[in-house]
């Protein structure tokens, strides 16, 4: 295996970490890196928030899960026992990390003022243009993210891309300060790793992937 292959390989989603701390300026490195990634229309559409602040790891893992248990309450008779705390954990592992990433998107100009404007003028809103070109600042979010979770990896930490704790994306942006036209995007853990993942699954190459 090449270098590269090697790393995106190698990279793997850690969800228990050493307790042990890791220096902010890896952390501004990793960060430098996810946003070299390329965006729609070079919007840079995105937003990075490094946490180290207990307190602050907290009040975010209190409101996600406060909200999973909001959003299952109507279910609760149907749970199977410990269904609940061990759903908990899962959505909230985060807390025990030395650095906590919170990601958010921001608006993407599209570059065309004359194409924005035909599909205005056909009612399109803002929302329906990201839908009509394939969501492009979404996919700008995920490539920062994967540069960022491959940065984490080159320095041998470890992290895990983490999207449940959007069912409090708007309390997270709150705790962080962020305005409204951010949006919560994601949460990505990050420290030094506690085990070795067991060894992924992987989908056949031809079930992915076709020549034509
Ligand atoms: C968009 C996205 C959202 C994810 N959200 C979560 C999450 O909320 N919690 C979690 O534990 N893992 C989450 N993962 C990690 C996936 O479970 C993981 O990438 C997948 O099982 C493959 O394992 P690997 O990352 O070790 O290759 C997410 C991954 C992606 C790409």
């Amino acid at each position: 295996m090449n270098n590269f292959e090697s790393l995106a390989f190698g990279r793997r989603s850690i969800r228990k970490f050493q307790d042990k701390d890791i220096p902010l300026s890896d952390i501004d490195e990793i960060i430098r890196i996810a946003t070299s990634a390329p965006s729609g229309c070079n919007s840079q559409c995105w937003r990075f928030i490094a946490i180290k602040d207990k307190a602050v790891i907290q009040s975010i893992s209190d409101a996600v899960i406060q909200g999973i248990e909001a959003l299952l309450e109507e279910k609760k008779d149907e749970l199977p026992e410990n269904y609940l705390n061990s759903k908990r954990k899962m959505v909230s592992f985060f807390v025990n990390a030395p650095v906590v990433i919170a990601v958010f998107m921001t608006k993407l100009d599209y570059y065309d003022p004359l194409v924005t404007s035909a599909l205005e003028s056909k009612g399109y809103t803002y929302e329906e243009t990201m839908k009509f070109f394939a969501y492009p600042d979404i996919l700008s979010i995920g490539a920062a993210i994967q540069n960022l979770l491959l940065a984490v990896h080159e320095k041998g930490y470890g992290a895990c891309w983490m999207n449940e704790p959007a069912v409090a994306g708007d309390e997270i942006r709150k705790i962080l300060g962020e305005n409204e036209e951010s949006r919560f995007m994601s949460l990505i853990p990050v420290g030094i790793p506690a085990y070795v993942p067991r060894a992924k699954q992987m989908k056949d190459i031809t079930k992915v992937y076709k020549t034509i």
